[in-house]
C-alpha cells in the first residue's frame, strides 16, 4: 500500500526508530489468536472485543466466540439472545449489539463483503475511527494509525508529549506525529507493535527501559520522567446511584425482566428494579418501580445483598431484597419481556454482571426457605 507523501520529509531518525520498532516486534510479538488469522471478521471481532476490556480477558471470550461464530455469516445468521450469551461477563453489551447488527447489515447490503474504506467501516453500528483503522491496517494493510491505550502511552513518552492525547487535539497532533514513524506497507505490524511495546515493557509504572527497542530515542527517558507521560487532567468524580431490585420466587421459579432493546444494557435480563429517587427509601422505590414496570404490589421482605459496581460513567450500589407479590401479575409495561424462570435455567439468560451476581447467590445460598440475611460487598 502507497501512502502519498511518505517518502517526502522523512527524517533519518523518523525511520529508525519505525525500523527499530518492528525488529522488536519480529521477536517479541504476543503470540494472541486473532493474530493467527488473518481475516477480517476474526481481527474485528478482536477489536470489538478489546475495545473496553484487557487483553487476558478477552482471549478465552473470543476463543469461544469464533467457536461458536466462525464466520460472519455464522453471526449474522444467529439471533441476539445468542450472541449476548457468548457475551455475557464480557460487559459493554452494545459492542456485541452493534457487531451482530453490523453482521447482518454487511450481509443484506454487501452479500458479506467487508468495507475497504474507513468511512464505509464508520457507517457500520459501533465502528470508531480507531476500530476502522485498527481493521484497515491489521487485515487489509492500509497505510493508517490505529493508537490503543498502550501505544498512545507509548508514543506520549517518546515525544514527551506535553498535551494530553485524551483531548481531540492533543490525540489529533500525537497520531500525526505517529504518522511519520510509519513504515508504508506495515501499519498492522507497527500498530500492534506499539500495544506490546506498551501492555509489556512501556508500562504505566516502573517501565522496563533498559529492554525498550526505542529507548535510544525516547525523550521522557532521556529527561528520566517516563511515568509522568502521557499527561493527564484531573479525573471527574463519578456520579453516584442506589439501585433496588427484587428476588421474587413462586413455585421454584425466579421473575426477571429483559431490559429495553435500546439504552444501556439493552436486551439484558435483570431482577426488576431501578434508581431510588431522592428522598426515597429503599423500599419505597423498589415497590414504585415494580408497579411502573410490572404492574404489580409487592411486599418488600428481606435484604438479601448489596452489590457495588462501576460503570464508565456512574458508580452503582445495587440494594437487592427479596419481595412477594401482593397483587397483580407481572406484565412487561416497563421493560421488553418478563419471564418466570428455575434458578437452574437462570443461566441460559444474559444478565449484566451485578445481576449474574445475584444469579450465583440463589444458586449458592438463596433458596427459598433460607431466611438468614446475607450481605455481600464487592465491587468490579
Ligand atoms: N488491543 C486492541 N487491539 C489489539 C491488538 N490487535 N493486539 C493487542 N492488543 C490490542
Amino acid at each position: 500500500m502507497e501512502r502519498e507523501g511518505k517518502s517526502s520529509g522523512i527524517s533519518d531518525v523518523e525511520r529508525a526508530i519505525g525500523e527499530a520498532l518492528l525488529r522488536w516486534y519480529e521477536t517479541h510479538r504476543r503470540d494472541l489468536p486473532w493474530r493467527r488469522r488473518q481475516d477480517p471478521y476474526a481481527v474485528w471481532v478482536a477489536e470489538a472485543m478489546l475495545q473496553q476490556t484487557r487483553v487476558e480477558t478477552v482471549i478465552p471470550y473470543y476463543e469461544r466466540f469464533l467457536a461458536r461464530f466462525p464466520t460472519l455469516q455464522d453471526l449474522a445468521a444467529a439471533p441476539l439472545e445468542e450472541v449476548l450469551k457468548a457475551w455475557e461477563g464480557l460487559g459493554y453489551y452494545a459492542r456485541a449489539r452493534h457487531l451482530h447488527e453490523a453482521a447482518r447489515r454487511l450481509m443484506e447490503e454487501r452479500g458479506g463483503e467487508f468495507p475497504r474504506t474507513l468511512a464505509e467501516w464508520r457507517r457500520l453500528p459501533g465502528v470508531g475511527p480507531y476500530m476502522a483503522a485498527a481493521i484497515l491496517s491489521i487485515a487489509f494493510g492500509q497505510d493508517l494509525i490505529a493508537l490503543d491505550g498502550n501505544a498512545i502511552r507509548v508514543l506520549a513518552r517518546l515525544f514527551a508529549f506535553e498535551q494530553d492525547p485524551r483531548r481531540p487535539a492533543g490525540r489529533r497532533q500525537l497520531q500525526q506525529r505517529a504518522e511519520r514513524l510509519l513504515p508504508s506497507g506495515q501499519a498492522g505490524a507497527f500498530n500492534q507493535a506499539l500495544m506490546d511495546l506498551g501492555a509489556t515493557l512501556c508500562t504505566p509504572k516502573s517501565p522496563r527501559c533498559p529492554e525498550c527497542p526505542l529507548r535510544a530515542f525516547c525523550a521522557a527517558y532521556a529527561q528520566g520522567n517516563p511515568e509522568a507521560f502521557p499527561v493527564r487532567a484531573p479525573r471527574r468524580m463519578l456520579p453516584h446511584y442506589d439501585v433496588t431490585a427484587g428476588v421474587i420466587e413462586a413455585d421454584g421459579r425466579v421473575l426477571i425482566a429483559q431490559r429495553p432493546l435500546q439504552g444501556m444494557l439493552g436486551g439484558l435480563w435483570e431482577f426488576p428494579g431501578g434508581k431510588v429517587e431522592p428522598g426515597e427509601s429503599l423500599e419505597d422505590c423498589l415497590r414504585r418501580e415494580l408497579r411502573e414496570e410490572l404492574g404489580i404490589e409487592v411486599e418488600v421482605g428481606e435484604p438479601l445483598l448489596t452489590l457495588r459496581h462501576t460503570y464508565t460513567h456512574m458508580r452503582i450500589t445495587l440494594h437487592v431484597f427479596r419481595c412477594r407479590i401482593l397483587s397483580g401479575t407481572p406484565q412487561p409495561i416497563g421493560c421488553a419481556d418478563v419471564r418466570w424462570v428455575p434458578i437452574a435455567e437462570l443461566d441460559r439468560y444474559a444478565f449484566p454482571r451485578t445481576d449474574q451476581r445475584i444469579v450465583e447467590w440463589l444458586r449458592q445460598e438463596g433458596s427459598s426457605s433460607l431466611t438468614r440475611q446475607t450481605t455481600g460487598r464487592s465491587r468490579t
